[in-house]
């Protein structure tokens, strides 16, 4: 029997190469409902066009990943990339001043400069991680950059929040450790910003005067910008990060197409539209249906997520033709996707082909070929991006040898010194957890206390106290829980697998799904 297509967000086979799952969908399913999860979803180029664009039909309210659709979270106020008119068109608006083409513009040097700086680093090693090495450090500096954080302000504030964590109740530190947003912290900046005023946009902002919903004439709260602040940061750290490491791996694969920019580097930002055309960093964009509506002349009902799978719509055969293939000297007649389109289309577009750009000019100026090695690399899919978490690349002259040989996998399980489980536990762990809008990171500390393990968990949303904590050091196998406190009150249940000083396993967080976790070892504790 001809089974119909399937397509989840969840499935890992799907992730791994949602493509053919998309064509499928695009000749078999235009419209498709998923009876599992409850959704609908399109996969031609007008149809996800139509869901993106008649927001008063396909609403942002709701939140547009489909676990926060289904289970009805409460969206904190601010977040404007789930927000509908009239709040979205107001806080919009604000955080529009940041993306003038001349504020923009005025930040090619910067990045330039900042690029040259992570790469030059670089150079003379024979292999390179494109996330860790490069899509990591970037775009979050960058924000950093659009922000207005000047380098020697960056500098100060480090001073001055390290100072102020040095006076923190013992045990309840800042998490610092996981690059540039939590090393500045937004609020910190904010703070020492207003007592500083220059001639930056936080400065602008902290004082512009706008009209809110209610018709009211204010300044921002603290609360609002930390909200933008953090917005931003979500919505164009993880994205540009994936578009990095998805034109390595793209190009890797095409040297032929790479060869061609190295002799006309002009067709540069071609290159990075055909790589987001290609592999959209956010490949699905979700939408609740508010009202009755049609889809391919079928009646769709109102009160369901619909996700518009723009992965899908990025090779509809009918405007991109030959669509499942790279092309860089493709002739574009439509858009893609990938930065959506309507009211909501992408606010950080210009500066992430920016960013794409610059990144690409660089790279191949110090590295002209380089060779992925995709056994080691993780390809990674939270509720709303997918990419790469790791892309080791061999950038040497010589012939390839791998500097990290990959694990053996027989080795691994017999359990060699370095991998096998820790005999305690105690101490301070760096715990990451690909949630439904990116990593979240978080410092996990634990103390044994007669055998019974107890502790706090402290990262973003505040510090909890652990609970029900429990390790084998025979096999290391860890668990623990902890009580959320935002967006919502829910509980966390992490349970994992320890080797060495590492961490993995999942967290099962209330109703909303489970994720993925790593955990790094800080400190040894008693
Ligand atoms: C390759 C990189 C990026 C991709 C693929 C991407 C993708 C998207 C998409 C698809 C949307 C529309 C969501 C919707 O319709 O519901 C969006 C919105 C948004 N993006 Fe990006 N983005 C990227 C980079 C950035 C950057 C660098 C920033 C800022 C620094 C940024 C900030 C935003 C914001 C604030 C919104 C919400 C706009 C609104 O709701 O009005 N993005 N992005």
């Amino acid at each position: 029997m001809h089974e119909s297509p399937y397509w989840d967000p969840y499935r890992v086979d799907i992730t791994q190469n949602p493509y053919p799952f998309f064509k499928r969908l695009r000749e078999e399913a235009p419209l498709y409902y998923n009876e599992e999860y409850d959704f609908y979803a399109v996969s031609r180029y007008d149809d996800v066009k139509r869901g993106l664009s008649e927001h008063q039909t396909f609403i942002s309210s709701r939140g547009g990943i489909l676990e926060l659709m289904r289970a009805g979270v409460e969206i904190p106020k601010g977040v404007f990339i789930f927000e509908d008119p009239p709040l979205h068109t107001v806080h919009r608006g604000i955080v529009a001043r940041m993306f003038t083409p001349r504020r923009i513009n005025g930040l090619e040097e910067q990045i330039r400069a900042l690029t040259r700086r992570t790469l030059d680093r670089l150079v003379g090693r024979e292999e390179i991680d494109f996330i860790a090495d490069v899509g990591a450090v970037i775009p979050m500096a960058v924000i950093g950059m659009l922000l207005g954080i000047p380098e020697e302000d960056q500098q100060r504030v480090r001073q001055i929040t390290d100072a102020r964590m040095r006076t923190k109740e013992a045990g309840k530190p800042l998490d610092y450790s996981s690059g540039f947003q939590l090393a500045m912290g937004f609020e910190e900046y904010l703070d020492w910003r207003a007592e500083h005023p220059s001639d930056d946009v936080m400065t602008e902002l902290l004082n512009v005067e706008f009209t809110d919903e209610q018709g009211v004439r204010r300044k921002l709260t603290r609360e609002e910008l930390v909200t933008f602040c953090n917005v931003l940061a979500g919505a164009g750290n993880e994205t540009t990060n994936r578009l990095i490491g998805w034109t390595a791996k793209v190009l890797a694969e095409h040297p032929d197409q790479r060869r061609l920019l190295l002799e006309q580097p002009e067709l540069i930002p071609d290159a990075i539209e055909e790589v987001l055309r290609f592999e959209p960093p956010a490949p699905h964009v979700g939408r609740w249906i508010a009202r009755d509506t049609e889809f391919q002349g079928q009646r769709v009902p109102a009160g369901k997520p619909l996700m518009c799978l723009v992965g899908a719509a990025n090779r509809d055969e009918e405007k991109f033709p030959d669509g499942e293939r790279f092309d860089i000297r493709r002739e574009r007649r439509v858009p893609h996707l990938t930065f959506g389109t309507g009211i909501h289309t992408c606010i950080g577009n210009v500066l992430a082909r920016m960013e794409g750009r610059i990144v690409l000019e660089e790279l191949l100026a110090r590295f002209p070929e380089w060779e992925v090695d995709l056994e080691r690399a993780r390809l990674i899919q939270t509720s709303t991006v997918r990419g790469w978490e790791t892309l080791p690349a061999w950038v040497g002259k010589g012939p390839r040898r791998s500097v990290h040989p990959a694990p053996n996998p027989a080795e691994e399980t017999a359990g060699t010194e370095g991998d096998a489980p820790p005999s305690h536990i105690a101490g301070a762990w760096r715990i990451v957890v690909q949630g439904p809008t990116g990593p979240m990171p978080t410092t996990l500390r634990l103390v044994d206390r007669d055998g019974a393990l107890m502790g706090e968990q402290s990262g973003e949303g505040g510090t909890s106290p652990v609970e029900g904590a429990s390790y084998d050091p025979a096999t290391g196998e860890i668990r623990w829980q902890n009580r959320i406190e935002r967006p919502m009150r829910l509980t966390a249940h992490f349970s994992g697998t320890v080797r060495g000083g590492r961490m993995a396993g999942e967290v099962k967080v209330g109703f909303i799904g489970k994720f993925p976790f790593t955990g790094e070892r800080l400190e040894e504790g008693a």
